[in-house]
């Protein structure tokens, strides 16, 4: 009698958590998979003019606000969201590279050497810059202008509380003695 009573007891849980688990999924659909289209050179020109815009209108916002000595950490593409929501979006990542980089990460390696060297030759000719696209992978220039000189300019354009933090955050900082226009580095973007 009381094995019976408790086989009946242990269908039933069976049969009731097989419906909680059912009930438990009603609605949610595996995640969907939409192959990726291959992106031509306009597309990744639009995701990178797109970053380009956002880090500058946020760093300047930033310098602004709390002065360039407490705003070191905005001159940076994974300061903005919208890198990250670009890069899950197009399946891409985004970085920016230098020949004289501040963040040991940020060197550019042999191929985007190239590229900045062929930059560097077609500013000095006074050549109009244009991005590359070489194997799906895209390389935008990135020049200075004034407002970048506060952080990567010669001694007396940085302001000495701005320099001493540079100074201790990345201590082999190749990133200053720039002027105005100058070839600064590269966005390259690249699909995953
Ligand atoms: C408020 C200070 C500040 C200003 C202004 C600033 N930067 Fe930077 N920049 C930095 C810091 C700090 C890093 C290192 C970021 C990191 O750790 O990735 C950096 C890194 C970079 C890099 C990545 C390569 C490297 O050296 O690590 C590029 C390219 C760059 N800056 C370009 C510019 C340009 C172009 C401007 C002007 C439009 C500019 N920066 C203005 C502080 C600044």
């Amino acid at each position: 009698m009381k094995t019976r009573i408790y086989l009946t007891l242990a269908v039933s849980g069976i049969f009731l958590a097989q419906c909680s688990k059912e009930t438990g999924n009603k609605g949610v659909l595996p995640k969907e998979i939409i192959p990726q289209k291959q992106l031509t050179k306009a597309d990744l020109k639009n995701i990178a003019e797109e970053t380009k815009k956002n880090l500058v209108t946020n760093l300047t916002q930033k310098i602004s606000e709390k002065g360039p000595e407490n705003a070191l950490e905005f001159c940076n593409v994974n300061a903005i969201p919208l890198t990250k929501q670009l890069e899950d979006q197009h399946n891409v990542t985004i970085k920016r590279v230098s020949d004289k980089n501040r963040n040991p990460d940020n060197a550019a390696n042999e191929t985007e050497r190239k590229y900045i060297y062929f930059f560097k030759e077609q500013l000095a000719l006074k050549q109009k810059l244009e991005a590359k696209f070489d194997n799906g992978v895209f390389y935008a220039p990135i020049t200075t202008n004034n407002m970048c000189l506060q952080c990567h300019g010669s001694e007396k354009d940085i302001k000495p509380e701005t320099l001493a933090k540079i100074k201790s955050l990345y201590p082999n900082d190749n990133a200053t003695g720039y002027q105005e226009n100058e070839m600064r580095g590269l966005m390259v973007i690249k699909p995953n």
